[in-house]
């Protein structure tokens, strides 16, 4: 409870916060609490939030991304298997991806991220309470790739931690970092995401290769009474089919041996056929029963902002959905599938449009690796209102993408 806090901590927290500084955040024992309160079915119910109790909000008000340079087209991949780029893009829609440089890593690519979501924010690392970095590609085991980016983007006084529910790991994220804020726990979050899929790539392999690609997006949510960030979400997950989509070897289960990497049981293996159809299901579903939970209908909806791992995948969730083709971002042929990063690049492309605007609903779906799906309706904020009394932080955006060391500098 923010009442709890030391004097000096108050100070730093009330310093730039949107919240009055007596605002009471609400409890998880509040019935209400992630969901639509206003909507919901359950507001009628007995257990109707006090009048009198302000509600507490995490907007997104920052947003970054980044992809490697190097980019491998279709062609380039017609060198190294037996495909085509006719192929690829009938099949998949995906005509090139971004593949990280020897000197980029996940951390790398989600500092990168990290620091853009915080200019746009006007926010300096010291502000954040958390960082939960989304990944299926950590740097090391150990250390927890957040902290990595905690440490690369100065968040002295942040907590970090790693999730990872492969592809889905950003939509989980996100509704993390939302519960940290509503419950209280936390002012400011960075949700950072990214991936370097191609270290884990099986270029032998024709069926996952030609998907994958790397790259980092993150978003910083905030404190607000506004109405807005996460209405409602949906999360699910079927570990009995976990097999569809598998890295072997390399975990505690079957640590990593000469014979393991002879083998290239340390690489992705997939049914992709399996993974399609599964991936059509949940998509709608989960989409569908999100917009329920909120109270919302799909004419409600402004966008939505898909995992994008296969444009027919896509195109028929859009059709299992009804939803107009046009109200379905999609970027997937420039950066193939991003694993758990793709959902914030294509949310910084679409915003780079300047179609949303404050009071816009977007849906974000995604499925992937476990297996898992999740869901989450986002009503966008007032960003400009918001940070507006904000000075700017510029941040170096040139830095080398160095590997982290772990050998200790002091
Ligand atoms: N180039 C040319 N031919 C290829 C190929 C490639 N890159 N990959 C597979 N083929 C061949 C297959 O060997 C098969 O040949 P056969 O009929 O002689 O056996 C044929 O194309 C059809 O294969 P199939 O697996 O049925 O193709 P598909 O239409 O299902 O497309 C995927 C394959 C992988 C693109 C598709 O299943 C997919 O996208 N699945 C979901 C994957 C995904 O999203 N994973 C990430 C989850 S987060």
């Amino acid at each position: 409870m923010l009442s709890q806090v030391t004097t000096t901590e108050n100070r730093r927290l009330i310093r730039k916060r949107l919240i009055p500084s007596g605002a009471e955040p609400p409890t998880a024992r509040d019935p209400h609490f992630m969901t639509n309160a206003a909507s919901h079915p359950l507001a009628e119910g007995a257990g109707r939030r006090p009048r009198d109790v302000p509600s507490r909000y995490a907007a997104i008000t920052g947003w970054g991304y980044a992809v490697p340079d190097k980019v491998l087209t279709n062609r380039d991949l017609e060198a190294l298997v037996e495909t085509s780029d006719d192929w690829i893009r009938m099949r998949t829609g995906i005509s090139e991806r971004r593949i990280a440089g020897p000197d980029e890593t996940t951390s790398s690519l989600s500092t990168l991220a990290a620091k853009r979501a915080l200019e746009s924010a006007r926010l300096e690392a010291a502000d954040l309470d958390l960082v939960i970095c989304a990944t299926t590609t950590p740097d090391h085991l150990l250390p927890v790739t957040g902290c990595v980016v905690q440490e690369r983007i100065g968040a002295v006084h942040a907590g970090a931690f790693d999730v990872n529910s492969a592809c889905t790991g950003f939509v989980y994220g996100l509704i993390m970092g939302t519960q940290f804020i509503r419950s209280g726990n936390c002012e400011r979050v960075l949700v950072v995401a990214g991936e370097t899929l191609s270290r884990f790539v099986n270029w032998k392999d024709r069926n996952t290769c030609i998907l994958f690609g790397d790259g980092a997006g993150a978003v910083v949510l905030e404190a607000t009474e506004e109405k807005s960030g996460l209405l409602s979400s949906v999360m699910g997950s079927k570990g009995d089919v976990g097999h569809l989509l598998a890295i072997e070897a390399g975990g505690s289960a079957r640590p990593a041996t000469l014979e393991t990497v002879a083998a290239g049981e340390h690489l992705i293996t997939m049914r992709g056929n399996e993974v399609f159809r599964f991936a059509v299901r949940c998509m709608s579903q989960a989409a569908t029963d999100a917009l329920g939970k909120a109270g919302l209908a799909l004419t409600d909806v402004h966008k939505v902002v898909p995992h994008q791992a296969n444009l027919r995948i896509l195109k028929a969730t859009q059709e299992a959905l009804g939803l107009p083709i046009e109200k379905m971002f999609v970027n997937v042929e420039r950066y193939g599938n991003t694993g758990a990063a793709s959902v914030p690049i294509a949310l910084c492309e679409l915003l780079a449009e300047e179609t949303v605007q404050p009071g816009d609903n977007l849906v974000f779906v995604a499925f992937g690796g476990g297996l898992t799906w999740a869901s989450a309706v986002v009503r966008w904020a007032d960003v400009k209102a918001l940070t507006r009394d904000r000075q700017e932080h510029p941040y170096s955006l040139s830095e080398p993408s160095k590997q982290h060391s772990l050998t200790p500098t002091a």
